[in-house]
């Protein structure tokens, strides 16, 4: 059998939801950032199984082994490499690329790449003579270039082909069909994206995967024309801006999801990072199952007209479904972000307020539907359809608290509303204990190793450290390597589901970085944590070199032969460095 190429394997360690596939198999439930579950490797009474969505990482604290999702389809489903990841690859739509399968690899390559020139075609337009009436609009509509330049926002020309005959002599047929940036016409290829604005959609690692077009003008019939589904660009799971603003969004943990482009830029130029846009208000469990791996609290900022606020219903049932705390923040006069800010009276301050006032989802239909107000019988249908929908939520918690909160809201006697569950039973109690913190660490005991497992820790949730942290400082063998992988690479990989890949077969290495890797550290002080064990270290190795000086001043005395004054300068050289 051939060998899956690695860029196949990363993309599906990026795209996978380790929570997903590990709670097909264990019984997860949230405690801080991470799940915890009995260890399905082991018979345990106290789950001491841990899943990090975040990281898209396991770790069994009892057995001390961990890995990323193929790593845990291979000990749990006694699969192969291969195997593992082709099955995921199969459920998350991604297409196996194999080595030696050159003609697909060189496609995924040449789409990205056509991506690529057809982004620099657009944003060099937008900043030439051609784009001068494109740049007016988007500076009339207060969108300047400082926030151009940050999203790559483009232009494609009023033309019909001025793209296609640019790119079609650097690329064959099948790339030109397969990246969406071209239609067929009776008169040949014609160029999709024309006299728009053009705003690009990025991969996590950064690589433009698709499109979506402004029509300078209302009149035309299609405002926003996107990219279609490729084998780069699925809709379903794209979110507009996420390379830009995932990683405020984990800082925060909490992300205001809007509606559109525009929406997204203006609450970006304001100040609000922690923002991220569908493309209009077709919200998938695929987007919600992508977007847990970056937070699981939302705001719902969506246009306050009446679709925007049955889009926000429906939406806040999926998140729900999917284990979300969600707000829906309401605008009110039937805005969206963008006339927001348009308005004088409305401020930074004005919005910050609209974003706490935001309302559980259930409080939000009962008062945008006006349901007290109706007549019983509406209001007995009403409570149907909510528990229809409650009946999807799979977590206990969030659904007894959502039908507390509809017993609250209706009135209705809660038991009632539990009566209509038709025999669901919800009322099992939910085990949450703080056990188990104990960690296989043992090993690693000496102030030496402490603080090298730490700074081990800070590195592979933050590999841009690796330029602050000397090689020579690492004693101990697993630590030197994985530190050693970390950073030679840190630039080939973007989570820590991928590192493990890097590390190659040593299963006490990998498992070291699985316990790692679910131990989040605190971001604050990270800095001041990376300098301490820095001198601890500097200093341990200082007394070590202090020691073998000191070893050889013996040796010599004990010989009887002069001393070597240099020694001694460098004895005392080294005992002033000491902190
Ligand atoms: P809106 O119609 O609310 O657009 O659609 P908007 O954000 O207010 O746009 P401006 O301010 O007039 O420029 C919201 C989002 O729905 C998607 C786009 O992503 C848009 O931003 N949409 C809308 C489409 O994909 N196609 C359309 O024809 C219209
Ligand atoms: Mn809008």
């Amino acid at each position: 059998m051939r060998r899956i190429a690695q860029e196949t394997i990363n993309r599906v360690l990026e795209e996978v939801d380790i929570f997903e596939v590990i709670s097909q198999y264990v019984d997860l439930k949230k405690r801080g950032k991470n799940y915890f579950g009995l260890s399905p490797f082991r018979s345990e009474t106290k789950p001491s199984f841990s899943v990090s969505p975040d990281k898209n990482m396991w770790y069994d604290f009892g057995s001390g082994q961990g890995g990323n999702a193929v790593s845990f389809l291979i000990e749990y489903e006694k699969v192969s490499f291969s195997e593992a990841v082709r099955s995921l690859a199969e459920k998350y739509n991604i297409e196996i690329i194999e080595v030696g399968d050159k003609q697909q690899s060189n496609l995924y390559d040449q789409l990205y790449e056509i991506h690529n020139l057809a982004n620099l075609f657009f944003t060099n337009n937008l900043f030439s003579k051609s784009g001068l009436k494109a740049k007016k609009y988007l500076f009339d509509r207060f969108f300047d270039d400082k926030i151009i330049k940050k999203f790559s926002i483009g232009f494609a020309g009023d033309s019909w082909d001025l793209l296609y005959k640019e790119l079609n002599k650097k690329f064959n047929k099948e790339v030109i069909d397969k990246s969406g940036l071209f239609s067929k016409s009776k008169k040949g290829y014609i160029d999709r994206f024309r006299n728009r604005i053009i705003f690009p959609f990025f991969s996590p690692s950064g690589k433009v995967i698709g499109f979506s077009g402004r029509s300078l003008s209302d009149k035309e019939d299609v405002k926003y024309l996107n990219s279609p589904e490729t084998p780069l660009f699925q809709k379903s799971k794209v979110f507009y801006g996420s390379y830009q603003t995932m990683p405020e969004i984990r800082k925060m943990n909490h992300v205001l999801l809007v509606e559109g482009q525009t929406d997204f830029l203006r609450l970006y130029q304001r100040g609000f990072n922690n923002v991220l846009a569908t493309s209009g208000t077709a919200f998938s469990s695929r987007h919600a199952v992508a977007l847990n791996k970056y937070t699981n609290r939302v705001i719902l900022t969506y246009d306050s007209d009446n679709a925007g606020i049955n889009a926000a219903i429906r939406t806040g049932y999926i998140l729900l479904q999917n284990g979300f705390e969600v707000r829906i923040l309401d605008l009110g006069n039937e805005l969206d972000p963008d006339d927001y800010f348009k308005l004088k009276e409305n401020s930074n301050s004005s919005f910050k307020q609209l974003i706490k006032d935001a309302s559980h989802p259930i409080n939000y239909i009962v008062n945008k539907k006006n349901i007290l107000n109706k007549g019983a019988a509406d209001r007995s249908k009403f409570l149907n359809e909510c528990i229809e929908e409650i009946k999807l939520v799979n977590d206990l918690i969030i659904r007894n608290d959502l039908i507390k909160r509809l017993s609250n809201e209706l009135g209705v006697i809660e038991s009632e509303v539990l009566n209509r569950f038709d025999k669901i039973s919800i009322r099992k109690r939910v085990k949450d204990k703080d056990d188990n913190k104990e960690t296989s660490f043992r090993l690693y005991d000496s102030k030496s190793d402490k603080a090298q497992i730490e700074i081990l820790k800070l590195l592979i949730h933050d590999p841009s450290l690796a330029e602050n942290v000397t090689l020579s400082l690492f004693d101990n063998k697993l630590c030197y390597n994985i530190v050693k992988t970390v950073k030679d690479n840190h630039q080939k990989y973007n989570n820590i589901a991928q590192l493990l890949e890097l590390i190659g077969d040593s299963p006490e290495e990998r498992n070291l970085i699985a316990a790692l890797s679910v131990d989040i550290p605190e971001k604050d002080s990270q800095d001041s944590i990376l300098k301490d064990c820095i001198i601890t270290l500097e200093n341990i190795s200082i007394k070590r070199e202090i020691n073998q000086i000191r070893n050889q001043i013996r040796i010599i005395e004990d010989n009887n032969k002069s001393l070597d004054t240099n020694l001694i300068r460098k004895l005392q050289e080294l005992q002033k460095k000491v902190i």
